[in-house]
């Protein structure tokens, strides 16, 4: 088979290790890739939402299956724009219709859908500048913090979380009147939910679906969880309170219920389902429904999925997922990132990396990192995810962190407490 994988980070370099282990696999594209996904296929240089540009590559070069990365091809409705046009619809794109997609693209929708479906998540109001008293009021009758949240995709920066009423009021109308452009002309307020957060990571071929390993990610800069939000500093699967009787709960109030919505609703949906999901008191609830794998739990979960992965893209294609198997590897899996000094805020790029080759023990996925002069060089914030297994979490992190040392560019940082809450 010839597939084409979309996409350019941490998340698509594993991805692209995983599906490149499987014997089905002849040829591998990664659009637009980076310095390390070139190792395991061939990049191709087309942006992951050109959608004519991916038609032409994919006619030209007779690929079988496109696999999304990213949400934005998806909100952009690529699994659509294959549907709708004869040259391409018998072409499988692993990811939602557009339709679909609107868990991630909109709060609002992702609530409404919630509450349609009987799903356990934090009471909400919508608001937009025509009922600005509405959320006003609404503030008034919740306790601190309070949780605002831009409807629409700020690659990831659109929920505020404030100790204070006043400042929660003032926010609010910042936010309806542009903060973040159109995404937060509707603003979602949420009651606050307190609980340790976990990712569970579905794969549904629109009836049936597989559960994949659970991971936890860790966003912020600092360690003990301080500092500005970030793409994320590392993973740990599994989640050691995500146990048989927890996933229990989430299977029948959760994910059965959010792949029997979507078929009720006729919303097309064969491709990965991300739950952040927040354990309050015992119970899962949804803090967000995201429409693509995570970024960096990716790079663990990876780690842990034994079975064909391609195999099992063909079940989601072919609507016989529930014929396939999905087997656990039962080691730990961890990944720590490695970053440029100053991210999440200013920081420079086109650093060389070195001690690459010195990590033996560790798979090193790439994230932000470019070819310059036939050199690895920085090329992002987050620049490389060093995974390793281990028999316990601990184990796995030595390994990691022995890696992350080995390794070397100018400001590195990395966080040296990831898991530390497990
Ligand atoms: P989201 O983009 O919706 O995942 O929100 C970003 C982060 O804000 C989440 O990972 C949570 O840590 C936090 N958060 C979002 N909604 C809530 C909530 N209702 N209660 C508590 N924390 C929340
Ligand atoms: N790790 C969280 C995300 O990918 O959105």
């Amino acid at each position: 088979m010839k597939l084409l994988l979309l996409g350019s980070g941490g998340r698509e370099h594993a991805l692209a290790w995983k599906i490149a282990q499987s014997p089905k696999i002849e040829k591998l594209y990664i659009a637009p890739g980076n310095a390390g996904t070139g190792s395991v296929g061939e990049n191709v240089d087309m942006k992951a939402d050109d959608f004519s540009s991916i038609k032409a590559f994919v006619l030209g070069k007779n690929i079988d299956m496109v696999v999304v990365g990213p949400e934005d091809p998806l909100v952009k409705g690529i699994y659509d724009y294959f549907q709708n046009d004869p040259e391409l619809n018998k072409i499988p794109v692993i990811g939602p219709s557009q339709k679909g997609a609107t868990l991630e693209g909109s709060k609002e929708f992702a609530k409404a859908f919630m509450m349609r479906h009987s799903i356990p998540t934090a009471g909400y109001k919508s608001i937009t500048a025509s009922n600005l008293q509405e959320g006003l009021d609404f503030l008034e009758t919740l306790e601190a913090p309070y949780v605002l949240k831009a409807d629409g995709l700020c690659a990831g920066k659109g929920v505020l979380i404030l100790p204070a009423l006043e400042e929660a009021k003032k926010e609010l109308q910042e936010m309806l009147s542009g903060m973040f452009g159109d995404a937060s002309a509707t603003v979602v307020i949420e009651e606050f939910l307190s609980g340790i957060e976990c990712s569970v990571f579905v794969l549904s071929d629109g009836k049936n679906y597989k559960v994949l390993p659970v991971a936890k990610d860790y966003k912020r800069i600092g360690e003990g969880d301080k500092g500005l939000n970030t793409g994320g500093m590392g993973s740990v699967s599994p989640v050691p309170f995500a146990d048989a009787a927890w996933m229990k709960k989430v299977d029948e109030r959760i994910i059965r219920p959010t792949v029997e919505g979507l078929a009720q609703e006729k919303i097309d949906y064969k491709g990965f389902i991300f739950l952040g999901l927040i354990n309050v008191k015992g119970e899962p609830m949804v803090i967000e429904y995201n429409v693509r794998m995570g970024d960096p739990e990716t790079e663990s979960v990876m780690l842990r999925v034994k079975s064909d992965l391609v195999e099992l893209f063909e079940g989601v294609a072919a609507g016989n997922l529930d014929k396939k198997i999905l087997e656990e590897d039962p080691r730990s899996a961890v990944s720590v990132m490695l970053v440029s000094g100053g991210y999440p805020e200013h920081y420079e790029k086109g650093f060389p990396i070195s001690g690459l080759d010195k990590v033996k023990e560790s798979i090193v996925f790439h994230a932000g990192t470019a070819l310059k002069d036939g050199k690895i060089v920085t090329n992002g914030g987050r620049v490389l995810a060093i995974s390793s297994y281990g028999k316990t979490k601990d184990e796995a992190l030595a390994q990691s962190f022995s890696g992350a040392k080995l390794i070397d560019f100018e400001k590195k940082y990395f966080r040296s407490d990831i898991g530390f809450d497990l």
